[in-house]
């Protein structure tokens, strides 16, 4: 339990640190407010600051979206995520390729507490296509595999899973209201795509059934963060 999480965010924004250092990390964090949004710290970011850059913004009073998805044994993989609650995390992920018994384990590792981190899994990443899809001997449709993928999810005691925002609607009717859905991908009206193809905007994320919005240049790239912020805060009232 960390005692100066006196006040808890309850902002369905997270905002995506993809910087290589920490002294960039952490510029941006001073321009947000940690009731209004969160963060989350990737592999880039994690590899270079490593966990000082966590706790120094967990100090701050964010809440902390580790994206590192770990895919390992299952010993080695509660062992990492039990190191990530150490930190003072909000919410970590694990790949769900890893298998069941890989995500029970995860989920045991992070313990029963209330304040425990949100233990999210990744399906199938979108960078994937059909052909790389076939090419790892997977077969039949992207879908159905994303839906089957956060069935064991669920099934294994994990929050939710990482999805795009297309996907939103459908597993929100299957896995229903208590199921995390964490959609990246999003995009303002009239803010670049940047090399995100099927964006959603905020608001349509959120009517499609997404539980938190990953955005990052369009926050981190305006020129006043928390101006860009507030605004997509307005659009979802
Ligand atoms: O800048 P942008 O809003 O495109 O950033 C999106 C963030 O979400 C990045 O950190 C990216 O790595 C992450 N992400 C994604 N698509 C996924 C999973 C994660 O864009 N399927």
């Amino acid at each position: 339990m960390f005692l100066w999480k006196l006040c808890m965010s309850d902002s369905k924004i997270i905002v995506a640190l993809d910087y290589p250092t920490s002294d960039a990390a952490l510029a941006l964090a001073k321009q947000l407010d940690p009731l209004r949004c969160r963060l989350k710290i990737g592999k880039e970011l994690f590899t270079r600051s490593g966990p000082a850059v966590v706790e120094a913004l967990v100090y701050q009073g964010f809440d902390i979206f580790l994206d590192l998805k770990y895919h390992d044994i299952p010993h080695t993989v509660a062992k990492a995520c039990s190191a990530a609650a150490d930190l003072g995390v909000w919410m970590m992920n694990v790949h769900t390729l890893g298998g069941g018994a890989m995500m029970i384990a995860a989920r045991e590792a992070i313990g029963k507490q209330s304040d425990r981190p949100l233990l999210i899994g990744v399906t199938l990443l979108t960078s994937m296509d059909q052909s790389t899809f076939e090419q790892i001997g997977l077969q039949g449709s992207l879908t159905d595999t994303v839906l089957r993928l956060a069935k064991l999810a669920d099934d294994s005691g994990l929050d939710g899973v990482v999805c795009s925002a297309q996907e939103a609607t459908q597993l929100r009717s299957q896995r229903g209201n208590d199921f995390q859905l964490i959609t990246p991908g999003i995009r303002p009206a009239n803010s670049e795509q940047g090399d995100q193809h099927r964006t959603m905007t905020p608001a349509d994320a959120i009517a499609a059934g997404s539980s938190y919005l990953v955005i990052g240049r369009p926050i981190t790239a305006a020129e006043d963060p928390m101006a860009a912020l507030v605004s997509i805060e307005q659009s979802l009232l």
